[in-house]
């Protein structure tokens, strides 16, 4: 049912934890079945993304896009990095079960909530981003656990 590159990033997920003093946070819930992500990104004065961390409360599925979408992510430049798409996630792991599609949205929108919490602080506009929708305020806390 799983490709053999979503199983190897499910059981050794890359770029998991948090950054201290991260340039952009974001956190995002998954409207359809309540699984939360939160995704650290550390990004130069050039606008590179240097490093990115990632924890979730989600499943297997959540684990794995998360965990590409971060390597796919890192050395891009924040505009470069809206071409990393739950799609294209999708594509580098050579696909995913119909039933769990919506589970890659999470690290996409994870990814713009960042970029946006990036974007706001330094009061620079990225072409294209929107607010994420599924924002979730800090208060709520994201289990230790990915
Ligand atoms: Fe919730 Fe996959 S079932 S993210």
């Amino acid at each position: 049912m799983y490709t053999e590159k979503v199983m190897d990033h499910f059981q050794h997920p890359r770029n998991v934890g948090e950054l201290e003093n991260a340039s952009g946070v974001g956190t995002v819930g998954n409207a359809k079945c309540g699984d939360i992500m939160r995704m650290y990104l550390d990004i130069d004065d050039n606008q590179v993304i240097q490093d990115v961390k990632f924890k979730t409360f989600g499943c297997g599925a959540a684990v794995a896009t998360s965990s590409m979408a971060t390597e796919l992510v890192k050395g891009l430049t924040v505009q470069e990095a809206l071409t990393v798409t739950n799609k294209a996630v999708m594509e580098a792991l050579d696909g995913l079960p119909a039933v769990k599609v919506h589970c890659s949205l999470l690290a996409e929108e994870a990814i713009h909530a960042a970029l946006w919490d990036y974007a706001e602080k330094n009061g620079i506009q990225i072409e294209g981003l929107k607010k994420p929708k599924n924002d979730i305020h800090e208060e709520e806390e994201v289990n230790e656990e990915y």
